[in-house]
């Protein structure tokens, strides 16, 4: 090598490791933060489970949590999508970690790895994959070789695969935290001393990979070091960590809760979740997490369960269907950034925590250099209180927290909102556009009925009854348990005449009796006891009569100790029962015929293909075990889409052979127990706030767009129970109207804020409109009224006291335009009640 070339390719080398030495960041931790390169860091986080939306849907995902003021990404690791089959690995599509990673990375945003494996997350089996059940000897979660073995080595296959696309901060990558385990110190007392040294058996193992960042666990008061132990909860400001060196961190925000399948739909009032956020960061929390941010949905058989919905919306700031939720991101969006307006002196020093009386709280963060932020807490739930502080007086509503990033001027106040509050619905396709796509929806089916009973040449027959999830191994949700028995005509629960019974035991989660091969009922267990003890009458012929039983599985089993061992199934007793006198015939240990998996399963007809379709006869409807086909044209547009499956019964769904989940819609919500303003003030608990009783619990069923062509795709359903395909209809979701409430005791907006700093003059409240999409403009003000309007986005109205000039000042300053910002006082509206305090209120529509 010339000399030349040795320098060039010399400083080449240099160039490089010193480009490596800029970006690699070093993230480490003391007491109070997770320290990056040096310094502590406060950071706001939010899950987005990769899984649970399309990768087409990533980008906007990331771009509207960054929007929405978040620095971090969490998700968990989901180890049965990607090792389905022992060493058969599949990372490609929804599974495609490295992309999302990377994707997360390019927006600028960290990234928390929450490997597990076991990862709870209303998931499949935790996460687990069924292989891991039958390897000999397992015992899951504890300290057992052959688990321990598997689980190391698919962890550390995730951390290798990160380090060789350079995924971690420390070389120069998003992730800056990682976690092993979950929740285990919530269910660890079952498992006995072994559960301590598993614990440290995977502290150990997880730090021996040398991620070069920190690992957490969450939930687990006797994490050792230097793992971090970090809470969840709707509420963490009471957490203490357990060791003097590390931060206090909230890997759990719960924004709302996951939906069951009978069940009703939760939510969690944004003025809960800011009280709850910051509180935490009031008494020196530095890392808090929402979970979940956006939280999707439970495509395939990949919900956990039993009977967690498809839908895993989660009531997050992100909807279903990747849509801004407001007021809920807006109003958390707003809370971020009054929080970062505090972030030097809260990294600067621990918080001055003292009393302003009963349920009063003031924390102060105060440097030497005259920094100064505080948070003021009224924590109680019902009288909103005046408290003096530094010499000023400040107004706190019950259960509210207040910003003073210069711990004398309120930014942001906890219960007050605003930020935007925007109608979000579902739109049937044929009401909107004239056209009716679910016409195509109406005509050109194709049927073919599943078969009742055995019909598989690998069905096997076995003395007794079985487990189920042992014998499919979840290949599929059905197991047919079926039974030819010989009746004497003098059997004595025969001759009373009266109506013989069939009686059957299963620990569910579902099942569907047909005798003599008519359907003869169904049964069905429920979130909290999933089990079925099933009586359905029998109609019986003296000689042979069949008994075949559908039994199946709506997820599996996700958290609690031994979670793994939960069984489903017809475990029995199955009985022919006489009603009058009271015998029975005890059928559970018979010769039962077994098979796992249905006809149409066999044939593969969820991707549509196949010859064993029909269409000339008239199209069967009410009619149970049932396959459906269609074609159909993509809804127009690009709004979100959804199938709405209202006249179905049960069973699961396909588009262009990708499953779009199972459906439900006959499962309703119970009558009682929903409010439709559910008071945000006081302890939250996952049953406190519901709506939709009454209602299927799940109705529409999220179709991505990624998966359709614009012409010719093609809907395969399989219908258990029995419905009617042509009143399947498409809709679309879309934002409606949008609102805004400011009244003139409003904080300064936060944005406002720095500006009213630097310049020193005093902005009033304002009200913001914006509409969402690039393209759009404010096309009508459907209702403006100054004064003291009442109700909610959508159903507002006058108060007593109102100004005539509301309507026309609010059109002439927003009409046509993207946005608009109105001063909330007399000076835009003249005085319409003096000595009330007021405020403005509007409904708008974007076109
Ligand atoms: C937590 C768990 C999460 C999720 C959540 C409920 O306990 O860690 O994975 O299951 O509950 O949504």
């Amino acid at each position: 090598m010339r000399g030349t070339e040795y320098l060039f390719m010399l400083l080449f080398w240099l160039l490089g490791v010193a480009a490596t030495t800029t970006f690699a960041a070093n993230v480490s931790y003391d007491h109070r933060a997770l320290v990056i390169d040096g310094k502590r860091r406060l950071l706001i986080s939010g899950s987005i489970h990769y899984p649970r939306s399309t990768p087409d849907m990533w980008p906007d995902l990331i771009k509207k949590s960054k929007d929405g003021g978040l620095d971090v990404i969490e998700t968990y690791v989901f180890w049965n999508l990607h090792e389905p089959v022992r060493s058969q690995y599949d990372f490609e599509g929804r599974k495609d970690l490295v992309k999302f990673v990377k994707l997360v990375a390019e927006a600028g945003l960290y990234v928390h790895l929450r490997i597990g494996p076991y990862v709870c997350a209303e998931w499949n089996y935790g996460g687990f994959p069924l292989w891991l059940h039958f390897l000999p000897g397992i015992k899951f979660r504890t300290d057992n070789e052959p688990f321990k073995a598997e689980m190391k080595r698919f962890t550390a296959k995730i951390v290798d695969m990160m380090k060789q696309e350079n995924l971690y901060a420390s070389q120069g990558g998003p992730i800056i935290l990682s976690q092993i385990e979950n929740e285990y110190g919530n269910i660890d007392s079952a498992y006995g001393p072994a559960a301590k040294t598993y614990i440290n058996w995977a502290a150990t193992m997880a730090t021996s990979l040398d991620t070069g960042v920190p690992w957490v666990m969450c939930q687990q008061e006797d994490a050792p070091d230097p793992i971090i132990n970090t809470c969840n909860g709707f509420y963490c400001d009471q957490f203490t960590q357990n060791s003097k060196k590390t931060p206090k961190m909230w890997t759990e925000n719960w924004t709302g809760w996951f939906l069951s399948f009978g069940g009703a739909v939760p939510y969690r009032p944004v003025e809960d979740i800011a009280f709850a956020v910051a509180r935490f960061f009031q008494r020196g929390g530095t890392f808090q997490n929402y979970y979940m941010y956006h939280g999707g949905t439970n495509f395939g058989r990949t919900t956990g369960g039993p009977f967690i919905a498809t839908s895993y919306d989660y009531d997050a700031p992100l909807d279903e269907y990747g849509l801004v939720r407001q007021p809920k991101w807006g109003h958390l969006k707003d809370l971020h950034s009054a929080i970062k307006l505090c972030e030097e002196p809260m990294m600067a020093t621990d918080p001055t925590i003292t009393s302003l009386g009963s349920n009063l709280e003031a924390s102060v963060y105060k440097t030497g250099s005259g920094l100064c932020a505080a948070y003021l807490a009224n924590v109680g739930t019902q009288s909103d209180a005046t408290v003096n502080f530094n010499g000023n007086s400040y107004n706190l509503p019950a259960w509210s927290v207040s910003i003073l990033p210069d711990c004398k001027n309120v930014v942001l106040n906890t219960a007050k909102i605003n930020s935007l509050t925007t109608i979000t619905r579902f739109m049937r396709q044929s009401l909107e556009d004239g056209v009716s796509p679910s016409k195509v929806l109406q005509s050109g089916w194709s049927w073919f009925i599943e078969p009742v009973g055995i019909s598989n040449k690998n069905a096997f027959m076995k003395l007794g009854l079985v487990e189920q999830i042992n014998t499919t191994a979840d290949e599929s949700d059905y197991l047919w348990y079926s039974l030819r028995t010989e009746i004497q005509g003098d059997e004595p629960f025969l001759q009373d005449g009266s109506q013989t019974v069939l009686h059957v035991e299963s620990l569910g989660h579902a099942l569907h009796a047909f005798i003599n091969g008519k359907f003869a009922g169904s049964g069905k267990g429920n979130s909290g006891n999933a089990k079925v003890s099933m009586e359905v009458p029998a109609t019986l012929v003296p000689g042979k009569n069949t008994i075949d039983l559908l039994s199946l599985t709506v997820g599996l089993q996700n958290y609690g100790a031994f979670f793994d061992l939960t069984g489903a199934g017809i475990t029995g007793p199955v009985k022919l029962k006489g009603l009058k006198n009271g015998s029975s015939i005890d059928l559970s240990s018979a010769q039962w015929t077994y098979q796992i998996g249905l006809k149409g399963e066999e044939l593969g007809l969820s991707t549509g293909s196949s010859s064993v379709w029909v269409s000339q006869s008239t199209l069967p409807k009410k009619q149970s075990l049932i396959w459906y086909k269609t074609n159909f044209d993509t809804p127009a547009g690009h709004d979100p889409i959804a199938l709405d499956f209202t006249g179905m019964g049960k069973g699961e769904a396909w588009v262009n052979g990708q499953s779009i989940g199972r459906y439900w819609p006959t499962y309703t919500a119970p009558n009682g127990g929903c409010t439709n303003s559910c008071n945000f003030r006081g302890p939250y608990n996952s049953n406190k706030c519901l709506e939709n009783c009454g209602k299927p619990s799940q109705a529409h069923y999220h179709v991505p767009r990624s998966w359709l062509q614009p012409s010719g795709n093609t809907l395969v359903l399989f219908e258990e129970m029995g419905g009617d395909p042509t009143q399947i209809s498409f809709a679309t979701r879309k934002m409606e109207g949008l609102c805004s409430h400011v009244s003139e005791s409003h904080p300064v907006p936060v944005d406002m804020w720095s500006s009213d700093q630097k310049t020193g003059r005093k902005t009033g409240p304002t009200l913001l409109l914006e509409c969402p999409l690039p393209n759009q403009v404010i096309s009508s003000i459907k209702f403006a009224s100054f004064g003291t309007p009442r109700g909610t986005c959508g159903s507002f109205s006058h108060g007593r006291c109102s100004s005539t000039r509301a309507l026309s000042v609010v059109r002439k300053a927003c009409i046509g335009s993207k946005s608009c910002s109105i001063g909330v006082s007399i000076n835009t509206f003249g005085e319409p009640c003096v000595g009330v305090t007021k405020s403005l209120a509007v409904e708008a529509s974007c076109t």
